[in-house]
């Protein structure tokens, strides 16, 4: 049996951010690739999960912001890194930031929340390859700093499950060496004994 569906999970992978252009995806293309990452398991149906969308100048203007917050924390940047910082968010023309966003519920575990966070990011990655578009989602240091989540948008009780990077893209992708999938799985052998 052949499924095209198959056949493009056993093949997907992500692209280099600096490789991806303009275009970015429409508006209306946006909209899919965002229905399609909130079409995912979500316990009790909290929407423990949100999207950030950044493009045009404000990608510029973050750089800005992070670059500002770098040296901050670290001092006076040396050049390359400064000019790193300044173009985070601006090397891919459009980045979805994944949010996780749990909510206070008396019996689910925010654990589950933040993983359907991960479920939702993933959907958006491969709603986003289906429609032709290269992606590559990172965290980076500013996910992991309060200051860094806040000049993004985030709020103190949000966290990043990633920064999708998008754009056209019309290479073969980044192959990588894949897991020894028989090596990942075993019929149950009774319980954990250490
Ligand atoms: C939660 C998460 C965070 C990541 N953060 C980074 C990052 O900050 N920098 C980086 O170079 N790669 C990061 N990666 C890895 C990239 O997404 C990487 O390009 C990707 O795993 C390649 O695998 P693929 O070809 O199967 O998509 C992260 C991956 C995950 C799942």
């Amino acid at each position: 049996m052949t499924s095209p569906i198959i056949d493009f999970l056993l093949t997907r992978n992500s692209a280099p951010i600096p490789e991806l252009r303009a275009p970015a995806p429409s508006d209306a293309e946006i909209a899919t690739i965002l229905a399609a990452a909130s079409r995912v398991p979500d316990h009790g149906r909290l929407e423990p999960w949100r999207f950030i969308l950044y493009r045009g100048d404000v990608r510029v203007e973050i750089g800005q912001k992070l670059a500002d917050l770098a040296e901050r924390r670290e001092g006076p940047l040396p050049e390359g890194r400064r000019n790193q910082e300044l173009a985070r968010f601006s090397r891919a023309p459009l980045v979805i930031g994944v949010v996780s966003s749990p909510k206070d519920h008396p019996k689910i575990p925010e654990w589950e929340m933040f993983l359907s966070g991960g479920m939702a990011a993933m959907n958006l990655i491969t709603a986003a390859n289906a429609l032709g578009y290269g992606t590559n989602m990172i965290t980076n240091w500013y996910s992991d700093c309060e200051e860094g989540r806040a000049l993004l948008g985030l709020a103190p009780h949000e966290r990043v499950v990633g920064f999708v990077h998008i754009g056209s893209y019309d290479g073969a992708g980044q192959e990588r060496q894949r897991p020894d999938v028989a090596k990942l799985y075993a019929d149950y052998a009774g319980p954990w004994e250490g």
